[in-house]
């Protein structure tokens, strides 16, 4: 669905990503560990071509998108629902009109059908109460919300998540990490989520991959990941006081 072939990137000349290589399954939901600057961001901007490699393969359901132009640049995109790191939604739009925005842009359907579409993603967050609200109003979960329903109102095939739960207390980030989880299960999408959680990591993926210093170090399925011997992926774990016997001792985390 996803595939990197050994793709470098450079600022300046400064390597980031060197020599990269990941394969995203179709329907699965992939996390992306690792420290701050580890690239984590400049791998999902790169699946939507918001940033182009320097040398390497990009594949999006078995087609190399870096040469892509216009339409079928855009077409390309329109794969995609995007949460960015900051929730970037719209200052100056309420809640609805953010929502409503993707299906104003990319689709011609009519007003009727968008008010549908967008007052049922904005239910399924739990964010009916506040839909004429302006971001600058509403807290950073609420604003997360409304970033996730508009990544999913287009109904994309995969969705990217950068960081979803950062700045959030914890009790509202693991009602995030539920909802990412219910999301892919209801709407069988393919989802990258970045993100510094481990908790998260381990609650939502079914693989979890190790970014370090612009390689990926390890990829493996959560309780093989607690598991792992490498030094790297240990210290990381330490870092968090994740235990190993993490599953044992919160039977509840597990959604997967
Ligand atoms: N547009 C850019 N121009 C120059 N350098 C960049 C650019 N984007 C990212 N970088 C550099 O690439 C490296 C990786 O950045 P990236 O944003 O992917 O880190 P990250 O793993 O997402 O970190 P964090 O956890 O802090 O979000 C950093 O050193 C960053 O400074
Ligand atoms: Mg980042």
């Amino acid at each position: 669905m996803i595939e990197f072939r050994n793709v470098k990137k450079d600022f300046s000349g400064r390597p980031v990503l060197r020599g990269f290589n990941l394969h995203v399954r179709k329907g699965e939901t992939m996390c992306l560990v690792g420290t701050s600057g580890a690239g984590k961001s400049v791998t999902l901007k790169h699946m939507v071509r918001l940033l182009k490699a320097s040398s390497g393969e990009i594949l999006i359901d078995g087609e190399d998108i870096q040469p892509l132009e216009g339409k079928a640049l855009s077409s390309m995109r329109e794969k995609f629902g995007y949460l960015f790191q900051s929730a970037a939604l719209l200052q100056w739009l309420t809640v609805y009109e953010n929502v409503a925005l993707p299906l104003r842009e990319r689709t011609k359907l009519s007003d009727g059908e968008i008010d549908r579409k967008v007052r049922h993603v904005l239910d399924r967050v739990n964010m009916s109460h506040a839909l004429g609200k302006l971001p600058a109003d509403i807290s950073g979960g609420m604003q997360k919300r409304a970033g996730l329903a508009r990544a999913v109102v287009s109904e994309p095939d995969i969705l990217l998540y950068d960081e979803p739960t950062s700045g959030l207390d914890p009790v509202t980030s693991r009602t995030i990490d539920t909802l990412i989880h219910d999301l892919q299960s209801d709407l069988g999408v393919t989802s990258v989520v970045v993100t510094h959680d481990m908790i998260s990591a381990l609650t939502i993926s079914d693989r979890i991959a190790m970014l370090h210093q612009g390689t990926v170090l390890e990829v493996s399925p959560p309780r093989e990941f607690l598991a792992s011997q490498n030094e790297v992926v240990r210290d990381f774990l330490d870092s968090q006081c994740i235990s190993r016997n993490f599953f044992e001792e919160f039977p509840e985390r597990i959604l997967k």
